[in-house]
């Protein structure tokens, strides 16, 4: 069953319900401001850091689900209905809501009154437009009244959800000319403060909770509303709000067009206050100018029209018309989409992600890097160069760091084997990417070290021998605390309750991983290639005998007859393995070796993909682990604490599906490829929105697998590697354009049915436009020239390259 349709003409997704089985949300704002916002208005608004800079406030997990955000209510006669559904919860007589490229409308009506609300962050300012337009439909004249609200957070997420006794008597506003100024811990160390603005003359205002309400009443139905008539609060302490009420007589086929800005503002320390501080008037200055520069609705159309024009320059590195609208649409729109959202989310907030957790991963930034590299590749580097500023000297790294401070986390620490690695693969990517070879020579610090700084390169090579000094009685690489993998603990035994699997005391042991000895093997040839590229021969030279003694090392030691092990625990005992009662295989060192070409040659590689489709992968995609763990291994950790076919237990985690895929690509089977592509992608699977339940245009990192009850349920939607993965996948490998350190190399791996497809590409500021088309004679012709390679050399920026690929 589907809950609305994809609009590919206006890149948007059009839901016609709001009865959708999740909140089906969207992001707004690109740079500084952000807003997250479900199909009925839900979610809340931050600058730069989801926790600590807050501005609206969402209670999560709340009941019912989603009930903080954007509210509005229109009064007509007795009705009060809201256009986005909530609060008011009316049924409507008509109800669409567009989520596009930064931007979320709605269209709604009932009664005669149509009502269409644009929710957008402008790219170059700190606030959130609401632009509301309500007509009147009906052949009589209509009295209606317009009450907006919105509920501040006093700027600390956490703080606010918890420190009560002192947050009840610290709230406090401003209201000036219909604005509402929100300035509660202005007095004391901060600079900034908020603003709820609206463009028309209001009658009335509220910004204290309790009188917006009324007693035991909720957003549903506040008593000032059914009352027609604005409390003109002031709030001191409590719950600040900020509400607006507007009154209009409209004609038949009259319009009222209404500005809201939701606004965050830093002012100079210096010029903080308009006169005496204490007199505690704030300095209005700047949030007026903000004001005036959208109280027009022209500003708000050019806005809107910049948005659009930054998200078609984002999204015109990479176009394809493949003839399939499904796989264009998640390539051209969705996938990437998603990707920049990556990049500006992190793991941080979404309706899975509190804003409060985690703050930037190592091996998840690395990661999401490969699927906006070439859309913000100023930005991409940048990021490489911060995160491997948490490197340690002996290779190691900092697992996590805060994005705000830019520093290493402490209670996370390191000891991830994984991470080092993915260092190597993003810088590559870069490099690739855009031909930068002079990122590797910047300077980075160390764990932020002063006078630590050495080339980036030094930081690459540290990351590879780190794998090589940390090697196990196999010759495999130890796993440490855990690799990509972060639940399959096996060197921290958790007895107690709440603690971090991860964290918790760390054994010295020898438990091995063949899931990071094929990233080394993969990584290890990138390697080898930017040591080439620096002229370090003999250095290119000892990688590469490295790699391949690891490839050697993974076959004698890794290999389990039909499909790869997992690990070796610290017993010495084989995890993932046909002798072990549970989790006898897993999907990553499938996936993992066999993109590194690990027994390609020799036949392991088709037999463990085999095996793969045999015991993992269903109808909604490819398990991690079969069969799941069924009770609590204290010596594997947080992967048996799941129930089965939940999370790391056996639910398709969607990121590593695009590895299997991948690994069919290497070993030649294209029908395989699409067919795992397929099954988890979101606009594919858009018939079952009723059993998948998340958004149907975003990837989500789990989708519960074929030992779960709920099989086919998905959780925790948009901030994944998933994104970037699959990105990764479908442009480099199943339509095979694929960066490479001397050009586009370019290598299509796709079912028959695929024979006429066309791909612009702008790579290094140079126009590819390529067809595919199907032929005996294979090969690649360039502007008419057939070339002896799949790699057609980087073009001048500027150029237009056309590629025939008959394949
Ligand atoms: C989560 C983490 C990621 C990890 C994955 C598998 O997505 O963010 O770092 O690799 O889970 O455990
Ligand atoms: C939990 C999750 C895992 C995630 C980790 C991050 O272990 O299951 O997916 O990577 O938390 O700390």
């Amino acid at each position: 069953m589907k809950y609305g349709y994809f609009d590919d003409a206006k890149r948007e997704y059009v839901i016609e319900t709001p009865f959708t089985p999740l909140p089906w949300i969207n992001y707004l704002g690109s740079n500084e401001f952000f807003g997250l916002i479900s199909n009925t208005g839900g979610g809340y608004n931050f600058y730069r850091d989801a926790m600590l800079r807050r501005l609206t406030r969402y209670r999560y997990n709340n009941v019912p689900r989603d009930t903080g955000g954007r509210l509005f209510y229109i009064k007509d006669g007795d009705e009060i209905w809201s256009p986005t559904y909530f609060p008011a919860k009316k049924e409507l007589d008509s109800y669409k809501c567009r989520h596009g490229n930064g931007y979320t409308v709605f269209e709604s009506s009932k009664n005669g009154i149509k009502a269409e609300l644009t929710c957008f962050v402008p790219i170059k300012d700190n606030c959130e437009i609401n632009r509301l337009i309500i007509s009147n439909s009906s052949d009589s004249k209509k009295e209606i009244s317009i009450t907006s609200a919105i509920e501040f957070c006093l700027w600390n997420a956490a703080d606010d959800g918890t420190n009560f006794q002192r947050n009840f008597n610290i709230g406090e506003v401003e209201i000036e000319d219909g604005v509402i100024y929100h300035k509660t811990e202005y007095r004391e160390r901060r600079n900034h403060y908020s603003f709820y603005a609206v463009n028309q003359k209001t009658t009335g205002f509220d910004t204290d909770l309790d009188t917006f309400l009324g007693k035991f009443k909720d957003y549903e139905n506040p008593q000032t509303v059914i009352d027609g008539k604005s409390g003109n609060s002031k709030a001191h302490g409590w719950s600040p709000i900020a509400s607006h009420r507007l009154e209009y007589s409209l004609s038949p086929g009259e319009k009222a067009e209404i500005i809201f800005i939701l606004g965050y503002i830093e002012v100079p320390k210096s010029e903080k206050w308009d006169g005496p501080a204490a007199n505690g008037i704030i300095n209005k200055k700047p949030a007026k100018e903000l004001i005036n520069r959208y109280n027009t609705l022209k500003a708000i159309s050019d806005e809107l029209d910049a948005l659009k024009k930054h998200w078609d320059e984002l999204l015109s590195k990479f176009e394809v018309n493949s003839g399939d609208e499904k796989l264009d649409r998640m390539v051209n729109i969705w996938n990437q989409y998603q990707c920049m959202i990556t990049f500006n989310m992190s793991r941080s907030a979404s309706y899975y992600e509190s804003g409060q957790g985690r703050g930037m991963g190592f091996r998840d930034s690395c990661q999401d890097l490969l699927g906006f590299v070439h859309m913000v590749p100023e930005r991409a580097r940048e990021r490489i160069l911060d995160i491997a500023a948490i490197q340690f000297e002996n290779g190691g790294a900092w697992h996590q760091y805060q994005p705000l401070t830019k520093r290493g986390n402490a209670n996370v620490g390191s000891g991830f084997n994984d991470d080092p690695l993915w260092l190597i693969g993003c810088t590559f990517a870069y490099v690739a990417e855009t031909g930068d070879y002079s990122i590797m020579d910047e300077p980075v610090q160390f764990e932020n070290k002063e006078g630590s700084e050495k080339p980036l390169f030094d930081h690459l090579r540290a990351s590879f021998n780190y794998t090589l000094n940390n090697l196990g009685p196999h010759k495999l690489p130890l796993i440490g605390r855990a690799d990509w993998n972060d639940c399959l603990n096996l060197n921290c035994f958790s007895e107690e309750p709440g603690e971090s699997f991860q964290t918790c005391a760390n054994i010295e042991s020898d438990a091995e991983s063949i899931f990071i000895a094929g990233m080394f093997v993969f990584y290890g040839r990138q390697y080898a290639q930017l040591c080439q590229k620096r002229g370090l021969i003999d250095e290119a030279e000892a990688a590469t005998a490295a790699v391949n003694e690891m490839s050697d090392t993974i076959l004698k030691h890794g290999w389990d007859g039909d499909w790869f092990l997992r690990a070796y625990d610290s017993n010495g005992d084989k995890v993932g393995s046909s002798s072990c009662t549970d989790g006898k295989i897993f999907i990553e060192p499938q996936g993992m070796c066999v993109m590194a070409e690990v027994g390609v040659d020799t036949g392991e590689a088709k037999k463990a993909l085999e095996a793969t489709k045999k015991y993992l992968t269903f109808e909604y995609g490819t398990c991690l682990v079969a069969p799941a763990y069924k009770e609590y291994h204290l010596h594997l950790g947080e992967i048996s604490s799941y129930p089965p076919g939940y999370k790391e237990n056996g639910s398709v985690f969607c990121h590593n599906n695009p590895w299997v895929s991948i690994a069919e690509t290497v070993v030649g089977n294209a029908d395989e490829a699409f067919e795992i592509f397929r099954t988890t992608c979101p606009a594919y699977i858009e018939d079952i929105s009723d059993i998948h339940r998340t958004e149907p245009y975003v990837y989500s990192q789990t989708i519960a697998g074929q030992e779960a009850p709920t099989a086919g349920e998905a959780k925790n939607s948009w901030l994944t590697g998933t994104a970037a993965w699959t990105f990764v996948n479908v442009s480099q490998y199943l339509l095979g354009i694929k960066p490479e350190l001397d050009g586009l190399c370019i290598k299509p791996c796709l079912p028959e049915r695929f024979n006429n497809v066309k791909i612009k590409r702008i790579y290094r500021g140079a126009t590819y436009n390529i067809t595919f088309v199907r032929s005996d004679e294979k090969g690649l012709w360039v502007n008419g020239i057939k070339l002896d390679s799949n790699i057609v050399p980087a073009a001048p920026s500027g150029s237009v390259i056309s590629v025939e690929c008959r394949f």
